[in-house]
């Protein structure tokens, strides 16, 4: 697999709750383009490694991060606003989380709170977000309907249109799928093989059959460590550490 260019530089990444050491020595790098699968057991820091990505670990108490993460070579915790960062790095979670409001004001949310307020831009925007979400002809009659009343596989690409709507260049996405049913799982791995033509694509996923059919990397963690990564066909084929061949032929986790 050729490598394209190299999104996020993760290096030397530790990271501390208290005196609970959640990630050790993490380094990897990223690249744009591709979709990049997080597995692991539950707990060993997949998650926490996520938010290490656009900062949502600044809104935990206690926690040290040292090391540095570069995206597109500049130092994001020491050179980049956090909220400017999380525009650039959407985050779309395990249980959808729409807000209690129609399904246009949800997308179009983002796009206010940056000043848009013209009516056509602001359709355009949304219309734009759903149909990339793979969504639109689904809503595009049930705009002012509450996002509440959608099924959850839709509340799901909901949120991923709500992501887009701010032009993002990474999505990460935690668990996005455990919460559906098979037939929204296969639209969300669908979504997310297109969506990687034009972002770069975080995944952490249980579902290990789901990082070897959508994922171009794969990383496995366990108890805070990377213990491998590398090309998905080759981790799952050719699993070099013995604890990544337990982990993916199910003897623990
Ligand atoms: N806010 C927090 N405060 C303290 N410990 C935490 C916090 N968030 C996660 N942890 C701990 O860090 C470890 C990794 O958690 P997490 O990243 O959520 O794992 P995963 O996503 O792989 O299941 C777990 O032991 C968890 O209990
Ligand atoms: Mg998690």
């Amino acid at each position: 697999m050729s490598e394209g260019n190299v999104k996020f530089d993760v290096r030397d990444i530790n990271l501390h709750y208290g005196a609970f050491h959640a990630l050790k020595d993490v380094n990897m790098k990223i690249y744009e383009h591709e979709i990049t699968a997080l597995i692991g057991p539950s707990g060993c820091g997949k998650s926490t490694f996520l938010k290490t990505l656009n900062r949502m670990n600044d809104f935990v108490n206690n926690v040290k991060i040292d090391g540095a993460i570069h995206m597109d070579g500049k130092d994001i915790y020491r050179d980049m606003d956090g909220i400017e960062l999380r525009y650039k790095v959407g985050m779309v979670f395990q249980q959808p989380n729409p807000f209690p409001k129609s399904v246009y004001d949800n997308v179009a949310y983002g796009p206010r709170i940056f000043g848009i307020r013209k009516k056509a831009q602001l359709d355009d925007i949304v219309e734009r977000s759903l149909r990339q979400a793979a969504i639109w002809d689904e809503l595009k009659d049930r705009l002012k309907k509450s996002a509440l009343d959608l099924s959850g596989g839709q509340q799901q690409r909901l949120c991923i249109a709500r992501t887009l709507a701010v032009n993002p260049e990474v999505i990460l996405m935690d668990e996005p799928t455990s919460a559906l049913d098979p037939i929204s799982t296969s639209k969300i791995e669908e979504l997310a093989m297109n969506l990687k033509k034009d972002y770069t694509i975080v995944i952490v996923t249980h579902n290990m059959q789901q990082a070897s059919r959508i994922s171009d990397r794969t990383a496995f963690f366990l108890l805070g460590e990377m213990i491998e990564y590398g090309e998905t066909q080759e981790l799952f084929a050719r699993p070099k550490d013995p604890r990544t061949e337990s982990y993916i032929t199910g003897r623990f986790g």
